[in-house]
């Protein structure tokens, strides 16, 4: 449960030691962005306000039938004390996506990329400027509308949340354990596993949970016909390094309609070639998977998403029983592409692709 703060400047005090630890999301900045949607009217122009429940009927159509999309995204400080969104119209433009597919009202990006910078600017304070920490913002799409009736709404609120943040999974990225899931899918060619909705993470947990329970951090998804092409995790996607005779190259599955198209790991994709890497967007079979870290083949296997960032996969459960992949450490190929990522987050180095929106 997240800390909610009274809007506005915190006592330094206490503003410092949140921002010297923040977690991931535990304390929001008590501020928030709000734009607004209605059949007829239109949007509405970004509002920021204090951070509120949100009044809901309980007949709200986004609750009964699930059409709820978001986003997650980053600002980050650099050296110099500037802050700036990481690919803000990119995600605005995959917000679009998720909620096109869902039916619902689609928010211009130009409006999406202004909500974000008026937030992250009132709340500029609450940017921590640790290596790897952000300002993480949340935006959530609601169909609002009290509704039984099944159509779309025609209704929405958009709300902005801000966290300072540290990786998901923890800032010294310890490597996860991750199991593949035999028993059930997240997603079928032609459904919404593309887009990043609501329901998409609620399918998820039962398995999440139970691979949890197993003692891994993660539940690896297959594809959900012949349950052997590797897809994602529940909250990331993944990578593969391999072995070849010119060096390492890498593999990620394609973004064929079952997996969210990760932003971080499109910018994974560049930056690897930016360094000489080989990087393809190709099927992946388990079994490959299996053999690779058998025989050697495969020596580093990767976890990459807005939250997490990149962290190492050390051990993978597979029906065979329990593989570690290499050393079960970091390897350098995912050391080096996660010093890549977060020295362009942090314009350490030059941003030579255009990703950062100084606020
Ligand atoms: C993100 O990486 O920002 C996500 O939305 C994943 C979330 C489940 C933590």
């Amino acid at each position: 449960m997240s800390e909610t703060a009274p809007p506005g400047r915190p006592a330094p005090s206490d503003l410092d030691r949140i921002l010297r630890d923040p977690g991931f999301c535990r304390h929001s900045t008590g501020r928030v962005a709000v734009v607004e949607w209605e059949a007829g009217s239109g949007w509405s122009a970004p509002r920021i306000e204090p951070y509120a429940t949100l009044p809901t009927d309980p007949a709200t159509l986004g609750l009964h039938y699930g059409q709820a999309v978001f986003e997650g995204m980053k600002a980050f400080r650099s050296a110099d004390g500037s802050v700036s969104l990481f690919r803000a119209a990119d995600h605005g433009r995959r917000l679009g996506l998720s909620a096109a597919r869902l039916a619902m009202a689609e928010m211009p990006t130009e409006l999406f990329v202004r909500a974000c910078v008026e937030l992250v600017a009132a709340d500029e304070h609450w940017v921590p400027g640790g290596y790897g920490q952000s300002l993480y913002i949340r935006p959530l799409l609601l169909a609002t509308e009290a509704e039984m009736g099944l159509r779309p709404s025609r209704s929405y609120r958009c709300v902005f949340l801000a966290y300072p943040a540290d990786p998901c999974f923890g800032s010294d990225f310890r490597p996860l354990a991750v199991t593949a899931a035999t028993e059930t899918v997240r997603a079928v060619r032609g459904g919404t596993g593309e887009a990043k909705c609501a329901g998409n993470y609620a399918a998820s947990l039962l398995t999440r949970t139970e691979a949890q329970a197993a003692g891994y951090d993660e539940a690896l998804w297959l594809d959900g016909v012949e349950r052997r092409w590797v897809e994602e995790l529940s909250t990331m996607n993944v990578f593969f390094v391999w072995h070849g005779e010119d060096g390492p190259r890498l593999t990620t599955p394609p973004c064929d309609g079952t997996i969210v198209r990760g932003i971080t790991r499109d910018s994974l994709l560049a930056l690897a070639r930016d360094l000489g890497l080989p990087a393809a967007e190709e099927p992946i079979a388990i079994d490959a998977v299996r053999d690779g870290i058998r025989s050697g083949a495969l020596s580093e296997m990767f976890a990459c998403g807005t939250a997490g960032a990149v962290v190492a996969v050390g051990r993978l459960g597979t029906e065979g029983g329990d593989l570690v992949v290499g050393d079960g450490k970091e390897g350098p190929v995912t050391e080096r592409l996660r010093g890549a990522l977060l020295d362009v987050q942090h314009a350490r180095t030059p941003d030579t692709h255009g990703w950062l929106l100084p606020v």
